[in-house]
């Protein structure tokens, strides 16, 4: 399959694309001088269904509607259908507040906890729950599987039925399969793969501005539903087979992760060789064909994608049957990154016993509430386990952190959460942080160590103070 520089289909050798289904407004010719399908307008208001409303099901629901289509968000968590109703958003997504009550006001977003109903009116179909991992590592398809089981009963006309979740190689089939077991006509249902790319804490923007949109079929024109939704956007659309859509997310988030594994590995060359990492990693991504993204070494990946969507590609391969030796070494090294990190604050500090430690940041990452996988869980098992004191601050991801450790202190505000500490890490670079006020921090601590996990600071403003700095890479 190929697409035209700018995102338009091309017929593929299975002709995936049924130019005949899109509505002309102009045929392109790519660079290549090959013709293109004719680019999708869109003519008509779909009814999407949008079963999970977590950071990615929210934010697809959200913005269908504001973009037109008639949506119905399900979620099996009335409390969220509540809040939502309410004109807000339960995450915190930057943006999504304002669209979710835009889509309110004009009558095209509506919340339902009745999937079948839902279901029953519908032109498309998103499955956006949860696909944690199971303690092997296997992406766990309970939650896919039970809206499947929920659905088929309900399915008395033509459907996209559309897997937004992270979901392994032949899930698709899977679910056709099940689909057919549970007696739905298979006519009836198109299972097509679109998996999501969005970036918690840039969501909303991610969902207006997508670098490419992947859509999965099996059947020629099965696309056609979801290309008249994404018609408007100007980034490519790649129709392709089901399961290369599957495998593409999978393989895109290894890959990032193997990016930031790779600089975090030449970190630790960096630490005891003199160079800095922020160098050799600027002067690597000055290289057009490595490009500067994802090369700040830090404190490794976390989050609740990166983990488990590696994991869940190394259980694919194994069960394709090949030994994804590179993948295993970059979870290695993102396993390593945090501890080797904090037995440097251990050295320093002779212990962690009786220590405080200030922790600046608590989410995966700055503009997110989400602690799933987040590196401050670990820093604060291994601050725990050697029997320090820890006070923290993140300004969204508290609540959430509190309900995994109610018993350590929470401030309200980071130079609060650094008086009287022996050192300070920061875990999560928000924006707030880079206006520590050095100065008034060496004065209120006991200590006088500042660790950066981030490389958020610059280490003259810090040492200006008095201060120790200690980063990583350097
Ligand atoms: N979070 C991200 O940045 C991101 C990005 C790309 C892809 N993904 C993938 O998208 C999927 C969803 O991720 P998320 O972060 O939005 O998860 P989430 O946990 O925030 O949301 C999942 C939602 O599904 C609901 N749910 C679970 N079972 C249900 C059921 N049987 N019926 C109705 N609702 C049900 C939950 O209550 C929850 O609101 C995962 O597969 C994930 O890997 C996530």
């Amino acid at each position: 399959m190929k697409v035209t520089l700018d995102g338009v289909p091309v017929m593929n050798g299975a002709g995936t694309v049924n130019a005949e289904a899109l509505n002309a407004s102009k045929a392109v010719v790519s660079l290549n001088g090959e013709k293109s399908a004719p680019r999708q307008r869109v003519t008509r208001t779909l009814n999407v269904s949008v079963i999970g409303t977590g950071y990615v099901g929210l934010v697809t629901g959200a913005i269908l509607a504001d973009q037109g289509s008639n949506v119905i968000c399900v979620d099996n968590n009335p409390a969220k259908l509540e809040v939502i109703e309410r004109g807000e958003s339960p995450i915190y997504e930057p943006g999504l507040d304002k669209i979710i009550q835009s889509a309110l006001r004009a009558g095209r977003l509506k919340t339902s906890g009745d999937l079948a109903a839902a279901v029953e009116n519908s032109d498309v179909v998103y499955i956006a729950v949860g696909t944690p991992p199971s303690a092997d590592g296997t992406p766990d398809l309970t939650a896919v599987i039970q809206v499947v089981n929920q659905i088929a009963p309900a399915i008395k006309k033509h459907i996209t039925l559309v897997t937004k979740s992270t979901v392994p190689v032949g899930t698709g089939d899977l679910i056709e399969n099940t689909l057919q077991d549970l007696g739905v006509d298979p006519n009836l249902v198109d299972v097509v793969s679109n998996p999501e790319f969005l970036r918690e804490g840039s969501a909303v923007y991610d969902t207006f501005n997508p670098d490419r949109i992947v859509v999965g079929v099996n059947r020629p024109g099965a696309e056609i539903k979801l290309l008249e939704l994404y018609g408007r956007y100007g980034c490519p659309i790649l129709v392709t087979n089901r399961t290369s859509a599957e495998l593409i997310k999978y393989a895109s988030n290894s890959f990032l992760a193997v990016k930031i594994s790779f600089i975090n590995a030449i970190s630790r060359i960096c630490e005891q060789s003199g160079a800095d990492v922020a160098e050799v990693a600027k002067g690597m991504g000055l290289d057009s064909r490595i490009g500067k993204q994802f090369l700040n070494a830090g404190l490794g990946w976390g989050g609740s994608c990166f983990p488990k969507d590696v994991q869940g590609l190394l259980k694919c391969a194994e069960t394709t049957g090949y030994d994804f030796t590179m993948l295993k070494s970059a979870e290695d090294i993102n396993n390593d990154q945090t501890s080797h990190f904090m037995s440097r604050l251990r050295d320093q500090l002779g212990t962690f016993e009786g220590k405080t430690i200030a922790l600046l940041g608590l989410a995966f990452k700055p503009n997110t509430d989400d602690i799933r996988d987040a590196k401050a869980l670990e820093i604060i098992d291994l601050l725990k386990a050697g029997g320090a004191k820890i006070r923290a601050y993140d300004p969204v991801a508290m609540p959430n952190m509190m309900e995994v450790h109610p018993d350590i202190e929470y401030k309200s505000g980071g130079q609060e959460t650094v008086e009287g500490a022996d050192a300070v890490i920061l875990v999560t670079e928000w924006e707030e942080f880079k206006w520590l006020d050095f100065d008034l921090t060496a004065s209120t601590m006991k200590g006088d160590l500042l660790f950066d996990g981030r490389r958020a600071f610059r280490r003259e403003d810090v040492e200006k103070s008095g201060l120790r700095y200690f980063t990583i890479g350097v």
